[in-house]
């Protein structure tokens, strides 16, 4: 294993994700997610079945409630595309997955099948930090709150031409993702049990009893502290490559320079439960 930076994500050599995995390499890599917060494998040549087989060794599968279904054999794999026409990609906000789901997604597996030559990175930020940096002041006022999350700037109606501007992607906006679920500000993972900021730019819309115009200065600062540089680590993608990341304390977001060339992910995602509170 090797470490990417001191504070999040490691890359992990020797491990065939197409062949099921022995209980010791399930907890090896168990282990290092729970250690780095994002694993990264090279050269992976799964099939999209042995994809879903390595996704559930971790959980049960879940399907994006607003995101079309691709593949309609499988409907657990997110599509995730971009084509020589595209000025954007999906993801291109620092979000946590789905975090507008009563029980959030417990970790996703990106798979990529084919990659631009240059672009398009991912990124990755450790919410444990950004929650442990914060004054103790600030953490005891977050402990308090609960914030607002939907899909409504993302897949709400009022989406839908904005989304056909952008060639290359397919989105549907539907009503249902105007409805809003109520989380901790901060959540306590419930394996290791860090403290965990979390609140992110795409799905947190507000903050539970207050006026939209107190919460917003609150939630941008926390935005713009969460993902500071220190707290990230970045992955040039090559054919083949995998990242598999803990959404209970991680936030992500892929670089928007997409350049003219073809990119094509395939993510699955481990369901997940609602988030613990840490007051
Ligand atoms: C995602 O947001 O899950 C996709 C990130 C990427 O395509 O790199």
């Amino acid at each position: 294993m090797r470490k990417l930076t001191p504070t999040i994500g490691a890359e992990i050599f020797g491990v065939d994700l197409s062949r099921p995995l022995g209980n010791q390499q399930f907890q090896e890599v168990h282990d290092a997610l729970m250690d780095n917060l994002v694993v990264f494998f090279r050269d992976q040549k799964m099939t999209i079945d042995q994809h879903k087989d390595f996704g559930r060794r971790f959980g049960p599968l879940h399907v994006h409630p607003n995101a079309p279904i691709a593949i309609p054999e499988h409907p657990e794999i997110l599509v995730i595309k971009a084509d020589e026409k595209s000025k954007r990609v999906a993801g291109e906000e620092w979000h946590t997955d789905v975090s507008c789901d009563l029980e959030p997604p417990m970790g996703s597996i990106l798979h990529a099948i084919e990659v631009p030559p240059y672009g398009a990175d991912t990124l990755f930020a450790n919410q444990a930090l950004a929650f442990a940096t914060l004054s103790p002041g600030m953490q005891r006022m977050l402990r308090g709150l609960d914030a607002v999350h939907s899909a409504r700037d993302a897949y709400s109606p009022k989406m839908q031409g904005i989304h056909d501007r952008f060639e290359g992607m397919t989105v549907t906006t539907s009503e249902e993702a105007n409805v809003t679920q109520v989380h901790p500000v901060v959540r306590r993972h419930a394996e290791t049990g860090a403290d965990t900021l979390f609140v992110n730019q795409q799905y947190t819309v507000g903050l539970d009893g207050f006026w939209p115009h107190e919460a917003r200065p609150i939630l941008d600062r926390l935005f713009a502290h969460a993902t500071q540089d220190s707290f990230t680590c970045r992955w040039r993608w090559a054919p083949g490559d995998v990242a598999f990341w803990d959404n209970r304390a991680v936030q992500h977001m892929v670089m928007g320079d997409v350049t003219g060339h073809r990119r094509l992910m395939h993510r699955t995602t481990v369901a997940g439960e609602a988030p613990i509170p840490a007051r």
